[in-house]
């Protein structure tokens, strides 16, 4: 069982280190270390944030395993979605259930699309998402990386 909740200002160091794992940089478009100030001015502002959503999900055991972050803007009619699972808890499941779950608290709260944007390389993401019911809508360069562009709709629009 993993149980979610919505993320805190004590959570602020947990997502940081989560956030500069080097693969977790290695599969993001910015690729540089994420300094602790930029990170605080940027968390500060993402927990008060109505449009967006930071998700931290825990184990039976009450151990942080992961989190899911939906970015929205008021005007945009469309989020964007990106996961990270701990190290010490990948392999076992969890980044799909954690998916299928932000994605109905979002969109009971915002008649929007979710996007995710995957390296093709990230077999483990693309599996992820997929098994989230997200739908690939095309595969093209991003930022010069090729990418998966997938969708989770709203049931307003299926
Ligand atoms: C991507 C990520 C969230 C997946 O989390 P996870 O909990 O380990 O994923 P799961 O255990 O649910 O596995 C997902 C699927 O990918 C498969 N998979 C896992 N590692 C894989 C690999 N290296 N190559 C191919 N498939 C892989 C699993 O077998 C599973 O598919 P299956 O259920 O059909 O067997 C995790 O690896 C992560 O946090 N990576 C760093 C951050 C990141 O890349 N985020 C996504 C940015 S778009």
């Amino acid at each position: 069982m993993i149980k979610e909740r919505i993320a805190n200002i004590n959570d602020c160091m947990l997502i940081y280190n989560w956030a500069n794992q080097p693969d977790v940089r290695a599969n993001s478009y910015s690729k540089n270390q994420i300094t602790l100030e930029n990170h605080t001015k940027w968390f500060n502002g993402k927990i008060v944030d109505t449009e967006s959503l930071l998700c931290i999900f825990e184990n039976d055991d009450n151990e942080p395993i992961g989190m899911v972050r939906i970015d929205g803007k008021k005007e945009m009619n469309e989020a964007i979605i990106s996961i990270i699972v701990d190290l010490k808890h990948r392999g076992k499941g969890y980044a799909t259930l954690m998916l299928q779950k932000a994605c109905n608290i979002y969109q009971s709260e915002h008649n929007k699309n979710i996007l995710a944007y995957i390296f093709i390389t990230n077999k483990a993401s693309y599996n992820s998402f997929n098994k989230a019911n997200f739908k690939l809508v095309e595969e093209k360069e991003v930022n010069g990386i090729l990418s998966y562009i997938m969708i989770y709709q709203t049931k307003k629009n299926e």
